[in-house]
């Protein structure tokens, strides 16, 4: 199960206050660039910011339920597990585990 850790350890992603539900809020931790999502209902995910299409950036799409929309082609992919939904990207983006400790979030980095 932690054969995919790069670190068996969380790390500092930013203050839960800097989260507003339903936008997407791409950040860098450890040099990897990664997107914190609140969904509504308060729980919070994070992916890889990539989308598996064509390499874009999942941080400066939308939010269209619990889907983050890539802005450059449409492609869809599930926050709550990395799932690609819909074409043109047939491969899910990489989830990472979060945890939430008083005002601050920390997220485990799956390796990549
Ligand atoms: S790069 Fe994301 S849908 Fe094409």
């Amino acid at each position: 199960m932690t054969a995919n850790l790069s670190k068996n350890k969380f790390e500092f992603a930013c203050k839960l206050s800097e989260l507003k539900p339903n936008l997407a809020k791409a950040i860098e931790v450890s040099d990897r660039f990664v997107v914190l999502v609140m969904l509504d209902g308060g729980k919070i995910f994070c992916v890889e910011d990539l989308c598996t299409h064509d390499g874009g950036t999942l941080g400066d799409g939308e939010l269209d339920g619990n889907c983050l929309v890539c802005p450059r082609h449409g492609a869809k992919f599930d926050v709550r597990t990395g799932d690609a939904i819909c074409m043109p990207a047939t491969e899910g983006t990489l989830s990472h585990e979060v945890r939430i400790e008083n005002d601050e979030i920390f997220i485990q980095l799956k390796d990549n």
